[in-house]
Parts: structure tokens; C-alpha cells; sequence
């Protein structure tokens, strides 16, 4: 495979956007990474997003794109893997380059959520899950995360104010990220007494519904943007049973362990050797499963990880470390391509004052459905 570079980002501020479409979200990412990479128009564009269809009635948001951002008798597609959709088409682009078919890409993931009424945006969250098995018996996506969060403290024994430090992480760094929706530090108090949202899920457990876009040029070629080059070491997208109830075991992520066992090996690198894990912490079970599917701890000791502050940005492995699904926000298609950006910020050494120290590797993971569609990278400074 030939080497690819990260050439371009871009990103909007996470919000509650009323002032900007799905559309003009998405433009304005691609065109900051363009201008990011100043190679002019990539050979192709991918689109990362879940919900265009359902929530904002739109088809086609790929040739759309290309439409609205001047990407004439371009390839674009659209790719979709429920929350990991920008990471995925992250993936497609970069196996497109690497194969040697295109020289360059832009890729971008947007959602827009907060167009639709609370129930309906859950109702198409829950298209994420098995219909026949679990949406049609009215099963949300906090519901089934409910359900695992408490199938694991009563395996483990935590109890939930265990859980508290995740969040509190995720939103003492969101705090210093200019484009993270919730820029407001909260306490143990605040997590402990949140609403009730599923039981044992609160306020403080959940990522918020958001809009957002962000956009990356790959490159076939390095080329120095502000910082350092940064070229992407490690690929790999595993899958899992769509329905929880099909698991053999339902609080251990397959596919993420798999997925990150498969790029450790690619890369010839293990857990010790990350600097950053940008994880998936759409739910604060899910940042302890994904810390424990990636190698960081053993099974069922995620939250210790928390508790002990091992995951600040100036800890053993800092994660969040610009707010995270939680505080940052939660654009389901985009969160990918957020992440990525994020931990190439970190490796350029241009995170700001959640900058972690050790920056020449970052391990990335974005989880769609509940751990059906996992994709895991590993980025490189150079
Ligand atoms: N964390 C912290 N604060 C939050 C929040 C969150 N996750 N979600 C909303 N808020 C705040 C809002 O900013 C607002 O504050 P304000 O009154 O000071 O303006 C308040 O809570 C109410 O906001 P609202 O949008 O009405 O919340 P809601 O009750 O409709 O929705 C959730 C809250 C948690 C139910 C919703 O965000 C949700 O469903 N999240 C999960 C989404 C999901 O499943 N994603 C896919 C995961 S794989």
C-alpha cells in the first residue's frame, strides 16, 4: 500500500446550528481544509453522515456536496455506518489513494440533528439498531446503552458515581476547544445529580444531539501544512452482531478489540506506544468498554482508569483530550472525521492547553451502533 497523508482539516463549531443547513455545515468544513491543504480541488469526495435521509429529507448528500463545493465531473459518494459514517468513508478514501487509484481526496463528515423534534431524532438514532430485534420493541439508543451500562456494574460491581470522572475529563478539556458545544467544566456533584435520562444513564452519562461538520484532504503526497506532516500508519474496520442479544458476551466491544489488535499489528506498535485515544465516549459505558477493547486495561477495568485520572491529557493515555463525544459534541456522521482532526491537532503540536506530551502517535476509534461497525486508525507525526 502506498503511504497517505493528512494534507488538510477543517472544522465548524458543534452546536444547535438554526443559522446554517446540513448542506452549508458540510461546505464550510470541506472548503477550510482546502484552503488547509491549498492543492486545489482533491480527485474525489467521500461523505460521511447517517441521518441526511431520515432527518433532513435528502438523499444524494455526496453529489450534493460536490454540487455545492464546485467538485464538477468528480467522483462522490456517500458512506454510511451509522455513528462511525466519517470514519468510514475516512477509510474508503484513504484505501482509494493508497491503492494508487486516486493521488488525493477530500473527505467530510456532517450531521445535522437539531432540526428535528427530540422523539423523531430518536427514533432515527434507533435505526442505528436491529429493527426487527430491538427498534420496533421501542428500544432507543440510550435504552441499549442503558442496558449494558447496568449488565456491567452488576458484573464488576462499579457503581455509577465510578463512571463520573469520564465526563468530568471530557468537559474540563472541551473547556480550552473553541469549536466544542459544552465549553463548561462540571463537577462530581453536577454528574452525581443530573436528570435521569434511561436508568442508570443521566444527563452527565449521555453525548448531546448536535450539528457539525468537519473535512480532511488525504494526500498521496506529504505536504507541510502549519506543523508537522502527518501520515496515517494503521486502517481497520471490524463488525459485530447488530443486536446486542446476539452477543455472546454484550460488555466486551469485539470489534473494537479487534479492529485495534489488527492496526497495533499493522503499524508493528501496542497500546504503550499511544500518546492519544480519541475513543467513542457517545456514553460513559462506552468510554470504559472502548479503553478495555483497545488494551489499555483489563476487562471490567475501565472506570479505574478514570478514577486514578490516568486519562487527563497529561496522563498515562489522555482521551477527550478536546471534549470528546460527551462535551465536545456528538454529530453522529461527523464524529469521526472530528476525531481525526482532533488527534491531528495533537500530533502537529497545535492542541492549546490540552496539548498532550506525548505526540507521535495517536490511536483513533469511532463505534457504530452499539459496537457493530468499529473503525480504528493510527496516525503518525513526521
Ligand atoms: N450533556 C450535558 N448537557 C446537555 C446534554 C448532554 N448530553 N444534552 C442536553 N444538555 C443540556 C442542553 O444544553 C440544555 O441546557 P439549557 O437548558 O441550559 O439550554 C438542556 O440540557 C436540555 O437540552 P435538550 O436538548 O432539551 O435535551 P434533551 O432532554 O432533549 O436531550 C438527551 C438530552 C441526553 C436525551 C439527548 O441529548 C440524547 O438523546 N443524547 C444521546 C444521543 C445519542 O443516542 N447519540 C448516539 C449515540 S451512539
Amino acid at each position: 500500500m502506498n503511504k497517505v497523508y493528512i494534507a488538510g482539516i477543517g472544522q465548524t463549531p458543534v452546536s444547535e446550528s438554526w443559522e446554517k443547513s446540513l448542506k452549508e455545515l458540510a461546505g464550510d468544513a470541506g472548503l477550510i481544509a482546502m484552503e488547509d491543504a491549498g492543492i486545489g480541488y482533491p480527485d474525489a469526495l467521500f461523505v460521511g453522515n447517517m441521518m441526511a435521509i431520515t432527518a433532513n429529507r435528502q438523499a444524494q448528500l455526496a453529489t450534493l456536496m460536490a454540487d455545492w463545493l464546485g467538485f464538477h465531473h468528480k467522483p462522490a459518494i456517500s458512506i454510511e455506518t451509522a455513528c462511525s459514517s466519517g470514519s468510514a468513508a475516512f477509510r474508503m478514501a484513504l484505501m482509494a489513494i493508497a491503492s494508487g487509484e486516486l493521488e488525493s481526496a477530500l473527505v467530510i463528515g456532517a450531521e445535522k440533528m437539531t432540526d428535528s423534534p427530540g422523539s423523531e431524532i430518536t427514533a432515527s438514532l434507533a435505526t442505528a439498531a436491529d429493527a426487527e430485534l430491538e427498534a420496533d420493541f421501542g428500544l432507543s439508543f440510550v435504552g441499549l446503552n442503558a442496558l449494558l451500562m447496568r449488565r456491567y456494574m452488576h458484573e464488576y460491581g462499579w457503581s455509577h458515581a465510578d463512571f463520573a470522572n469520564f465526563s468530568i475529563n471530557a468537559h474540563a478539556n472541551a473547556v480550552h476547544n473553541p469549536n466544542a458545544r459544552f465549553r463548561k467544566a462540571i463537577s462530581k456533584d453536577t454528574f452525581t445529580k443530573s436528570p435521569m435520562i434511561s436508568d442508570p444513564i443521566n444527563l452527565m452519562d449521555a453525548s448531546p444531539v448536535s450539528d457539525g461538520a468537519a473535512a480532511i484532504v488525504l494526500s498521496a503526497r506529504p505536504i507541510q501544512t502549519e506543523g508537522k506532516n502527518i501520515s496515517v500508519i494503521a486502517s481497520a474496520a471490524m463488525t459485530d452482531t447488530l443486536s446486542l442479544q446476539n452477543r455472546q458476551n454484550t460488555i466486551k466491544l469485539n470489534a473494537a478489540e479487534t479492529s485495534a489488535r489488527a492496526v497495533y499489528a499493522q503499524a508493528g506498535l501496542s497500546p504503550s506506544d499511544m500518546g492519544l485515544f480519541e475513543y467513542h465516549d457517545a456514553f460513559s459505558i462506552m468510554a470504559a468498554l472502548s479503553l478495555e477493547a483497545a488494551g489499555f486495561c483489563e476487562p471490567g477495568q475501565g472506570p479505574r482508569l478514570a478514577i486514578d485520572d490516568k486519562i487527563k491529557y497529561d496522563g498515562d493515555i489522555p482521551v477527550a483530550t478536546m471534549g470528546g463525544l460527551k462535551a465536545r459534541g456528538h454529530p453522529v456522521g461527523a464524529t469521526g472525521i472530528y476525531q481525526l482532526v482532533e488527534a491531528t491537532l495533537q500530533l502537529q503540536g497545535r492542541a492549546g492547553p490540552t496539548q498532550v506530551k506525548r505526540n507521535k502517535y495517536a490511536l483513533t476509534q469511532n463505534i457504530g451502533g452499539s459496537g457493530s461497525n468499529i473503525i480504528t486508525h493510527i496516525l503518525q507525526s513526521e
